[in-house]
């Protein structure tokens, strides 16, 4: 049986007082029995954000991080400082980073290994363009991103990944996947797990959709046979939308 899991991605928004002021306001609300709630910050929020939320079961990610413990490498943040803080969870690859940051195949599955001496749980973005989606290649593309990420891992690692299947133009646009054509990408990437690994740890391991998720297409979603959970953008912002986003996953 898997946990649901709702992550809210807050990306380059709130500031640290304005993360703890949320956290007053979801602290008991956002927190409902056999569903994980976790909030990403961005960095200069987490002291406060851990904090805040000590004694809840609200967990805190963070949405990057570096794969060497230390170095020359201005700008970088790695797992032992997230780990210092109380960090529980990562997001790695989201589709922003892929574009913006030069985020590759290749340092996300430096990021998905490295994640696991920190005790960070990745949560390992992946999805397709929209011009992708037309020529027909979401499968294809998913199936690229999930292998290359979860590559060298243990099946134990494995299992406790969670991947957040966001298809790109679904993103921060209104226009969500429908609940069927994303469980069904989403079946194919256990499918993927299965292949990779065995049986056991596609049904264990947890993806998420992504794209569009608010309050009010959440249940669509979470009654489908696949998908765990949803990674929330802009619907994770207010406090009165998390709450109801933790609320609808059960
Ligand atoms: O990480 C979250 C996704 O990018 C979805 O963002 O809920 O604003 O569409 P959104």
């Amino acid at each position: 049986m898997r946990k649901p899991i709702i992550a809210g991605n807050w990306k380059m928004f709130k500031t640290a007082a304005e993360a703890a002021s949320f956290a007053k306001e979801v602290s008991g609300k956002a927190e409902v029995e056999g569903v994980e709630s976790v909030i990403c910050a961005p960095f200069t929020a987490l002291p406060a954000l851990t904090e805040a939320l000590q004694g809840t079961s609200i967990q805190v990610g963070a949405q990057n991080f570096h794969w060497e413990e230390n170095g020359a490498f201005t700008g970088e943040i790695s797992g032992a400082m997230l780990q210092e803080l109380g960090v529980k969870y990562v997001i790695i690859g989201h589709s922003e980073r892929r574009a913006y940051f030069a985020e590759t195949d290749e340092t996300v599955n430096k990021k998905t290994l490295a994640a696991f001496q920190y005790d960070l749980t990745p949560i390992v973005c992946v999805g397709e363009k929209l011009e992708e989606r037309e020529a027909g290649q979401t499968k294809e593309v998913c199936k690229e991103q999930t292998v290359a990420a979860l590559k060298g891992l243990s099946v134990e690692q494995a299992a406790q990944v969670v991947i957040a299947y966001e298809p790109i133009w679904a993103i921060g646009t209104g226009k969500s996947s429908t609940a069927e054509d994303a469980n069904e990408v989403i079946a194919y990437i256990r499918e993927l797990v299965a292949e990779a690994f065995d049986a056991q740890t596609a049904q264990s391991i947890r993806i998420q959709y992504g794209g569009s998720v608010k309050p009010n297409n959440v249940k669509e979603y979470m009654g489908q046979s696949d998908i765990d959970g949803a990674l929330v953008g802009g619907a994770s912002l207010q406090a009165d939308s998390y709450i109801q986003l933790v609320e609808g996953a059960k």
